[in-house]
């Protein structure tokens, strides 16, 4: 190999290192902005705690790992499912779902000896903004499998009752679902006088006439649906049961019923959930979603002004207490959003950004279509665009100046521009005239200056004495500024094929030098 092409296979590599150098750094670079808009989303939990399991995202105060979560909002995520599912701990025994079964047999529907399994409470999803948790509730059911016989299956929940979690008497409803069936639900279990008596229950009734169940809503035909009143005792534990349990006429086409308590709005009433054995509960075998309101259940907020006492909740700046039935809550203030209850958790809303995510976000930030939306920490502006003014956040902007006055400015306007039109024109057509009449020649004779009109008929004395006539034009009497008497010739229109000789004329009267002669 020469020398030459060594050097030149040398570079060669050695640009192509630099290539892949300048590559490698483009490439980092993108992960580095990948990894920015990444870490733009504010943690949910405490550092170093793991925040999922699963699908599932466990916000702090929940938590699984030791000193991730707060006495009560033990999360055990169980890694034999995939994905992994999250279940509440069972607090010692305190959480937890149980399952009763119980056959009914004889004329009589003697209930026999109940069959009793407990299993653990699944989470669904965290809502720390809503101070909500939402679990899986199983379905109960009771179903005929002769005249004389029925099996019951019965769904409990339990929560710690001095743990974090009460059942919304505001998220829940209870539901019940069959050709008869009336739905109760019980809670607390027949611990005090007032849980005793409250027993919501809901009505539905269609023996003989199953073809009047309509898909959609519960209206009683083969569905029913009762509201909690807000007032409903503390709700820690609750089933869904029927009354009476077992008269079950026409059970051969409709052998279930079913009742729950179930997320408001949640279940769509679906008429084949009337037919067949166990079909709704087989359908919803893992659970209907059920709504938990939690609170920091040991203390109260501190009031205002005061040292919060330690192991305080409400943690981030920017965030508020507010008093529960039996504790306390922790939210963002306004304007800010993300996890009160951890350091800097509240972090300011991009109200901007956010409207334009839905119609109710929207709603929430107004800003009207004439005004620019701007955000600033602990808020937003809303500015009307330039050249209007007004409030687009409570309304719209309206125009700085009314119709009218644009009209007056506009007309204004187009005069100006008419005019300067106009002069414009007069200078491009002054200029022809120069340039046909060869004044770009005569302008490098000697003995030649080139007037304008107005100087010769101020020189002429608007042109009062003709004193001869030449072949191009009149020949005029005139009084230059120094008081000489001069010759003023004036040219008629010269044509292109007379333009030249137009000129002559002109260079050679310059050349005669005659005192009194000037050209124009
Ligand atoms: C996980 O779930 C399986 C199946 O339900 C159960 O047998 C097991 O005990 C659970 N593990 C934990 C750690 O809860
Ligand atoms: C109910 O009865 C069936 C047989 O008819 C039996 O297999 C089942 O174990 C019984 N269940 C309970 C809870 O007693
Ligand atoms: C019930 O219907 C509504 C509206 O069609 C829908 O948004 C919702 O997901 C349905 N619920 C279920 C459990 O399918
Ligand atoms: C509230 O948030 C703003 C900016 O996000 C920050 O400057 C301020 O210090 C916060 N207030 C508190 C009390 O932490």
């Amino acid at each position: 190999m020469s020398r030459a092409s060594q050097s030149h296979s040398h570079s060669h590599s050695q640009m192509k290192l630099l290539l892949s150098i300048l590559l490698l750094a483009a490439e980092t670079g993108h992960e580095q902005t990948m990894g920015a808009i990444a870490g733009q989303q504010p943690p949910i939990t405490r550092e170093g705690c793991p925040d999922k399991c699963g699908e599932t995202s466990i916000p702090f105060p929940f938590g699984m790992a030791r000193g991730c979560f707060r006495p009560g909002f033990q999360v055990v995520c169980n890694h034999s499912f995939r994905p992994p599912r999250a279940f509440l701990a069972d607090n010692g025994g305190r959480t937890y779902q149980r399952m009763m079964d119980q056959n009914y047999t004889g004329p009589s529907f003697r209930p026999g000896e109940p069959l009793r399994r407990n299993k653990a409470v699944e989470l669904i999803d965290v809502s720390v903004d809503k101070s909500e948790a939402r679990i899986y509730t199983a379905v109960s059911s009771i179903c005929s499998t002769s005249g004389t016989h029925a099996v019951g299956r019965y769904a409990f929940t339990y929560l710690d009752k001095a743990g974090p979690f009460l059942a919304s008497p505001v998220r829940n409803v209870l539901v019940g679902v069959g050709a008869r069936v009336e739905a109760t639900m019980v809670s607390s279990f027949g611990e005090t006088e007032k849980a005793m008596a409250y027993r919501p229950s809901c009505l539905s009734d269609l023996v003989g006439n199953l073809q009047f169940a309509t898909d959609g809503e519960c209206s009683g035909r083969g569905c029913c649906v009762a509201v909690l009143p807000p007032e409903a005792p503390l709700l820690t534990r609750f089933v869904a049961g029927f009354r009476p349990r077992h008269r079950r006429p026409g059970w051969e086409s409709s052998p279930c019923s079913y009742g729950m308590v179930v997320q408001s709005s949640w279940y769509n009433f679906s008429t084949p959930d009337l037919y067949g054995y166990e079909a709704l509960s087989g359908r919803l075998a893992r659970g209907v979603p059920a709504v938990l309101d939690f609170a920091i259940r040991k203390g109260t907020c501190p009031p205002d002004g005061q040292q919060p006492p330690a192991g305080y909740a409400c943690v981030s700046g920017n965030s508020s207490c507010s008093n529960e039935a039996r504790g306390y809550v922790c939210k963002c203030s306004e304007h800010y959003h993300g996890n009160p209850y951890i350091t800097n958790g509240c972090q300011d809303i991009d109200e901007c950004k956010l409207r334009k995510q839905s119609h109710e976000l929207r709603l929430l930030y107004p800003c009207s279509d004439d005004g620019i939306c701007s955000n600033r920490v602990g808020g937003y502006d809303c500015r009307c665009k330039p050249g209007m003014k007004g409030d687009p956040i409570k309304g719209h902007c309206t125009e700085k100046f009314p119709l009218p006055t644009k009209v007056v400015v506009g007309i204004a306007a187009f005069i100006v521009v008419s005019v300067l039109m106009v002069m414009s024109h007069q200078l491009l057509k002054l200029k022809r005239f120069y340039e046909q009449n060869g004044g770009p020649v005569l302008k490098g004779v000697k003995n030649i200056r080139i007037y304008r009109r107005k100087q010769l008929k101020q020189i002429t004395n608007n042109y009062r004495h003709i004193i001869g006539e030449g072949h191009f034009g009149k020949v005029y009497m005139g009084t230059l500024e120094d008081k000489q008497h001069v010759a003023i010739k004036i040219s008629i229109k010269v044509d292109k094929d007379m333009k030249k000789e137009f000129i002559d004329e002109v260079i050679i009267q310059s050349g005669m030098r005659h005192k009194n002669i000037s050209g124009s």
